[in-house]
């Protein structure tokens, strides 16, 4: 079975083409990063409108590059939500539409389901029940996985996610959008000696997050401090220092209250490099193990929608034409597959 994943959440339209057989075909990707720049994070209508223009042209090149052809496709899996809804409706429409064209299923995914489930491309693929570290700009969720489409949500961020968080202290040091990658470099570059940030929430029981006081802490500190590029280092580190160590003590917490021993971490930040060691070095320690999508997929991608829409149209899940877009769509509310 050839599945076709359209994403287009965001701002990154992505493609891919998954076989039942051969695994992944081809994946394309075209990040409007360059778009949004100047203005300092992703302007919704610019987004939409530039997924219109890339969409059509990287289902072709992607059809291409997987040496198959349109008519040889089984089904057709978008990112129905959460999500940016013009951006959404990009995807939705266009995976309707050539579905209905081709005769074949559709199927829409839910985004942070389809991060979740991106481990699942790698060799090395986790058992089920496991522990799933879920942190993009959008989302930072804790979740109990017993199976695929059966989560159970252990604690999630109360105010801002933890990309997000990354990106407005990368913002106010003065950093380019998008931040995390380049507030983790500069981190590297930093002595985590100098300043010490809060750990948010840990002081109490819960698995919940909050990550918007270190943004003001941050804030507080660059006031502070001179303005001299190894301060903006010192900052970037502490910050870095104070995020890996807060995911580190929630995940302990969550292996001692559910005794599950795999963690699997995925999601834009689960690139980050300091938080992989982070949290591999805590899956060392109680003999258990962690696990990550390859770096590419870890941000939005079409892969893990092609994916987490195989295994639902493998079970035979598809919906009727009249499927809507759903940008604000809890993980709670999806079915088992
Ligand atoms: O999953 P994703 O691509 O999009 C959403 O679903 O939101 O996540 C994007 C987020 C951004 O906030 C970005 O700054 C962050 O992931 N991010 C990182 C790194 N790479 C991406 N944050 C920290 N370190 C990184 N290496
Ligand atoms: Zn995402």
């Amino acid at each position: 079975m050839q599945v076709l994943g359209i994403e287009t959440s965001c701002d990154e339209t992505g493609i891919a083409i998954y076989d039942s057989k051969a695994g992944l075909l081809a994946h394309n990707l075209y990040s409007q990063v360059k778009l949004h720049e100047e203005y300092g994070g992703v302007v919704p209508e610019l987004a939409s409108r530039d997924h219109v223009r890339r969409v059509l042209p990287l289902i072709r090149q992607t059809v291409e590059a997987a040496k198959t052809e349109l008519k040889s496709l089984d089904a057709i899996a978008y990112t129905a939500g959460p999500g940016l809804m013009g951006a959404l409706l990009v995807g939705t429409a266009t995976g309707r539409s050539l579905a209905y064209s081709l005769s074949i299923p559709a199927i829409g995914v839910h985004h942070m389901e389809a991060h979740l489930l991106a481990p699942m491309l790698e060799e090395d693929v986790p058992e089920y029940p496991f522990l799933a570290l879920l942190v993009s700009g959008g989302h930072t969720l804790i979740v109990n996985v017993s199976g695929a489409g059966q989560y159970e949500v252990l604690g999630e961020s109360v105010d801002d996610a933890a990309g997000e968080a990354f990106d407005k202290t990368a913002k106010l040091l003065g950093l380019p959008y998008p931040g995390g990658p380049v507030l983790s470099a500069l981190a590297e570059k930093g002595d985590s000696k100098r300043f010490h940030f809060p750990r948010p929430m840990t002081d109490r029981p819960g698995l919940d997050f909050s990550f918007s006081g270190l943004k003001t802490f941050a804030m507080n500190t660059v006031k502070a401090a001179a303005d001299d590029e190894q301060t903006r280092a010192d900052i970037a580190r502490a910050f870095v220092d104070a995020v890996v160590d807060t995911f580190v003590i929630k995940c302990r917490r969550a292996i001692k209250e559910t005794g599950l021993k795999r963690l699997i971490v995925a999601g834009g930040v689960s690139a980050n490099t300091q938080l992989r060691a982070g949290l591999i070095e805590l899956m060392d320690g109680v003999n258990g193990k962690a696990y990550f999508p390859r770096t590419e997929f870890c941000t939005d991608n079409g892969a893990m929608i092609a994916y987490a829409g195989y295994l639902r149209i493998k079970a035979g899940q598809t919906e009727s034409l009249n499927f809507q877009a759903n940008p604000r769509w809890p993980l709670t509310d999806i079915d088992m597959v």
